[in-house]
């Protein structure tokens, strides 16, 4: 049975900043507030030009740059996100023809800020079933969409960006060790974005009642997170047959400072085992995992052979943990540049829709 390993990563962080300080000119709030309360000092947002799509792809260059792969080889691709940027297409498909990824599988996978634990895991059990070798997983959010810059008690928390993640099969053990997913739907009213879906399609009452905004029971996540991010660690530590002191770095959703904190004294391990970078991008829902990975492996946190755990919570409820041992790029000879796809992917595009609508033109009406 092969095995999956993480072989490119990447992400994409949009370059305008808000600060606390920016926020505390919107709403009622201040800076020490929310450091306080959730360690978050400025968060990233998207232009106007761009969307969750365009954060996907960047990422996703990226994280096949490192793995050395080109986009033709991939043979699935997940996106994970809270913001995808339509109902329908997934926003998977869209990244799909703009990599040049021809002969990929693609979807979306919504499981709120769990996605990328959900996401990964289900690319490394394709992998480890034999069914498909080369997967790419993104976790992407252009949350400040659904941001509700009026209500104090959640627009100081989410940010934008996303990061990537290229799984690969090998016959070399390690990889993706074990994963655990947990869903509680009982929990469904404590975090919401009900406008737009087909149960409040909007209508100028949906807007007006501020259903297009997130909605959170913010003590109720707490709570809720607090409990299952240790137990999840453990699970899927044993899972994997591992001790806790075996582990090299734990990577949590970044979330809120406290609730990272918390876990740690549950599990009886110092803060310094886990990477926090929820100060410099608050929460980045699907893409906090990634993000966090990425930058720890630059600080040279994590490395070659290194076990980390990523275990994550969010709306539906979900949370699950995944083990990893980090590998690394498959060595190989060849040196292939992504990027260059991105131009016979416009080209492959432009020709297909053209070919549609020429096809549109001349089909006859079938009886
Ligand atoms: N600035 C100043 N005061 C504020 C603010 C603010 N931004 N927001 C709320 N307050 C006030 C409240 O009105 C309240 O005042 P009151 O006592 O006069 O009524 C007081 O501060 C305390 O408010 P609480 O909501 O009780 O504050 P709490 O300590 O619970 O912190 C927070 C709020 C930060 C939202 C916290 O509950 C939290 O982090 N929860 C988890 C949220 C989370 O992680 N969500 C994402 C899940 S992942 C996903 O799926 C997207």
């Amino acid at each position: 049975m092969p095995y999956a390993h993480i072989t490119g990563w990447g992400v994409s962080i949009p370059e305008p900043v808000l600060t606390n300080e920016d926020i505390a000119k919107m709403v009622d709030t201040n800076d020490e507030w929310i450091r306080e309360r959730t360690g978050i000092r400025e968060r990233h947002i998207a232009r106007e030009d761009q969307f969750t799509s365009t954060l996907a792809v960047e990422a996703a260059i990226k994280a096949l740059q490192v793995a050395n792969l080109a986009p033709t080889e991939l043979d699935l691709i997940i996106v994970t996100s809270s913001s995808p940027e339509y109902i329908f297409p997934a926003t998977a498909c869209l990244v799909q023809d703009q990599i040049g990824a021809t002969k990929a599988g693609a979807f979306d996978l919504l499981a709120a800020c769990s996605g990328f634990i959900y996401a990964t895991n289900m690319a490394a059990q394709s992998i480890r079933s034999g069914s498909i070798k080369n997967a790419l997983v993104i976790g992407s959010e252009t949350l400040s969409r659904f941001t509700n810059w009026k209500d104090r008690s959640t627009c100081i928390l989410f940010g934008d960006g996303a990061g990537a993640f290229v799984l690969q099969a090998s016959e070399r053990p390690g990889g993706v060790l074990s994963a655990v997913m947990h869903s509680d739907g009982s929990g469904a009213d404590s975090l919401t974005l009900l406008g737009g879906g087909a149960r409040h399609p909007a209508t100028e009452l949906t807007i007006h009642e501020g259903k297009h905004f997130v909605q959170m029971d913010g003590k109720a996540v707490f709570r809720f997170a607090t409990r299952v991010m240790g137990t999840a660690t453990k699970e899927a530590l044993e899972r994997a047959g591992m001790k806790l002191e075996e582990v090299d770095l734990i990577i949590p959703h970044q979330a809120n400072y406290r609730i990272i904190e918390t876990a740690a004294k549950y599990l009886k391990l110092p803060l310094d085992k886990f990477m926090i970078n929820v100060d410099r991008y608050g929460n980045t829902s699907t893409a906090s995992i990634p993000i966090a990975t990425v930058e720890a492996f630059e600080k040279g946190r994590i490395k070659s052979g290194s076990k980390v755990v990523f275990v994550g919570f969010g709306a539906g409820l979900t949370w699950g943990a995944l083990v990893a041992e980090w590998s690394g790029p498959i060595p190989t000879k060849k040196h292939v540049h992504p990027e260059q796809y991105r131009l016979f992917a416009r080209l492959r595009s432009l020709v297909r829709r053209a070919l549609r609508f020429i096809e549109g033109l001349f089909s006859r009406r079938e009886l």
